[in-house]
């Protein structure tokens, strides 16, 4: 420890200058298309869609919580919670039933006897008790918009109502409420819509087909139909399709791509994807995490993710429209979950929508007021559930490599999901975690040596044992050799003398070298036990100007 410390350069540290701020522009559908995997403007400059949903499709037909706050309370906070988008989900009935969407909000709320959701409505947003549902569904449209938010219109169910059922009658078409001709006026309704609003960006064609009728052949047909009738309506709109077997399943394009009759169709086609821990089959909570998460992750995959390769028939951009977790904390399954989530939406750099904006339910499945524990806000929809979370899905925000190069700077960071943070060394040559892009250090990995980029070749090294890891310039001391290791090949680990350490993350301390967590299958099977402190993933950045500065302090 004494000797290596000598050894140490001691005055350095890497800064990387942004002299400008990461802020997601705001876009309209006119200046969106796609590009290889990406969403970028008419500048081919990258746009990461970083949404919520909000729902509004269940029986009253009324996006949540107008009960409970003013509509712009509420979209603060979806701005301040750092989204640039909300997908907002309807059902087909509201623009193609009068009886159903011509009725008042008023008129609704009182048909399901939801006396106290009227009052509230009635309370903190008053105008809108008297609009019809598609009135009201537009005017938060419209408000979404004031606050400069971009909003993908989802089709989420035909017969308003909970989602979703193996068999429902909402999951495929032809099924008791999923008439495809009645299905495909509301798309047109809902294209409409959007020639008033340019904050419009997109629709989704259909939340999560699924259930006995479900097959490739008629998902394809419909899919082609549906994004063929939006573009004759307004040809500037993203169109978004999820797969089978509730969004996750996209296996059968690989063989054959989607094509379209309208070949212009293909620049504005975004596939979906839905990730939460019971998609995967594996004991999430009680397994050795390294090895579910890797599991969990070759399915995605070979299920959707295969479509982000580049320079393929079917290469898309693939937005993960809905992911989630307890924002208490209280369901470890979904911590564990989170953490590989956050892991590989990082490294895949994914478009993603959070399930769900809303804290409260007017009322679902019978029950009035029922709380939403996936709630971004509180019950009272007047603050975060968990500052924590928000902070660390800000996280995604920051790898945004994208296909314009031309005066741009890629680089590599070692990204830590667990705390949403970025490795970067500090002016006495310990390692620390610190925001990603604005003060993290540019890494390379050749095969077993750890490098920071400075002006000189700097490794990492690890002294010994829970004691900080640390910049050497001495490419051949001990501890300087790192293997990537664990079933999810996260791990980065050192011999020093006759130990294995691996570096260990949390955030405001240094980084420090210890006993490597969960490498074997037996370890870790206690929900408890989880590796991530010592997960460390590569990534690819992209300063979005000349001048990623590297200086030494
Ligand atoms: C809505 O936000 C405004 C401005 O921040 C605040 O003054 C007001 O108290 C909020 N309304 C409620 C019901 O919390
Ligand atoms: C309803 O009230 C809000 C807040 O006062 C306002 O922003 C909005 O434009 C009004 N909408 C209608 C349809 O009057
Ligand atoms: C969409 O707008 C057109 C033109 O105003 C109208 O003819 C058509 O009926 C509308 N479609 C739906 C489903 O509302
Ligand atoms: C590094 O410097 C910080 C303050 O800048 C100090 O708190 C910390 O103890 C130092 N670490 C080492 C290993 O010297």
């Amino acid at each position: 420890m004494f000797e290596l410390k000598q050894l140490l350069f001691p005055t350095f540290c890497a800064i990387i200058i942004f002299p400008f701020t990461l802020d997601l522009p705001t876009v309209s559908s006119e200046t969106l298309s796609v590009s290889s995997r990406w969403i970028v403007d008419q500048s081919g400059a990258r746009v990461k869609l970083a949404c919520v949903n909000w729902a509004g499709h269940l029986e009253p037909m009324l996006p949540e919580g107008l009960d409970k706050q003013p509509i712009s309370n509420i979209t603060d906070l979806i701005v301040s919670s750092g989204f640039n988008c909300v997908r907002l989900t309807w059902a087909t009935y509201m623009f193609t039933r009068a009886e159903f969407g011509g009725q008042t909000v008023g008129q609704s709320l009182s048909s399901f006897g939801l006396q106290a959701a009227l009052d509230g409505v009635t309370n903190y947003n008053p105008n809108f008790t008297q609009l019809t549902l598609t009135e009201a569904y537009t005017e938060v449209v419209s408000e979404l918009g004031k606050k400069g938010l971009m909003i993908i219109l989802d089709n989420h169910v035909s017969k308003p109502s909970w989602c979703c059922g193996y068999s429902d009658g909402n999951g495929f078409w032809g099924d008791q409420f999923f008439d495809p001709a009645e299905w495909l006026m509301g798309l047109e309704a809902a294209a409409n819509l959007s020639l008033d609003h340019n904050n419009v960006i997109g629709i989704g064609l259909r939340n999560e087909p699924r259930g006995p009728r479900s097959n490739s052949a008629d998902w394809r047909k419909n899919i082609e139909s549906g994004a063929e009738t939006v573009h004759k309506v307004n040809d500037h709109l993203l169109v978004c399709a999820g797969g089978l077997s509730f969004s996750a399943d996209l296996s059968f394009l690989f063989r054959e791509p989607l094509t379209f009759s309208t070949p212009s169709i293909r620049q504005k086609l975004v596939y979906e994807l839905h990730w939460y821990s019971w998609y995967s089959g594996l004991p999430y909570g009680s397994g050795n995490l390294n090895q579910i998460c890797s599991s969990d992750m070759k399915r995605v995959m070979d299920a959707v993710g295969f479509l982000l390769t580049p320079d393929q028939p079917y290469t898309s951009p693939v937005l993960v429209s809905e992911f989630g977790l307890d924002q208490g904390g209280r369901d470890p399954t979904g911590n564990r979950f989170f953490d590989c989530f956050m892991t590989f939406a990082a490294k895949l750099d994914l478009d993603h929508a959070l399930w769900a904006l809303q804290g409260s339910y007017y009322e679902r499945n019978g029950v009035r007021d029922l709380d939403e524990t996936f709630g971004l806000l509180t019950h009272t929809w007047d603050a975060v559930r968990n500052p924590g979370f928000v902070q660390r899905l800000g996280a995604l925000k920051y790898p945004l490599p994208s296909p314009v190069t031309f005066g741009f700077t890629t680089y590599s960071a070692i990204f830590h999901p667990a705390t949403g943070l970025c490795v970067s060394a500090r002016a006495n040559t310990s390692l620390v975690l610190s925001s990603c892009g604005r003060g993290s250090s540019v890494w390379s990995y050749d095969t077993t040596t750890l490098m920071i980029i400075f002006s000189e070749r700097s490794v990492i090294s690890a002294p010994g044992e829970g004691f900080p890891a640390v910049v050497t310039h001495d490419a051949g001391c001990k501890g300087c050799q790192w293997n990537v290791v664990g079933g999810a090949q996260l791990q980065l680990q050192s011999q020093v003398g006759d130990k294995f350490l691996c570096l260990d993350g949390t955030s405001g301390t240094d980084i420090t070298a210890e006993t490597c967590l969960c490498l074997e299958s037996s370890q870790c099977v206690n929900s408890a036990q989880v590796p991530t402190s010592q997960w460390f993933q590569f990534i690819t950045m992209q300063s979005s100007q000349a001048g990623v500065t590297i200086s030494s302090a």
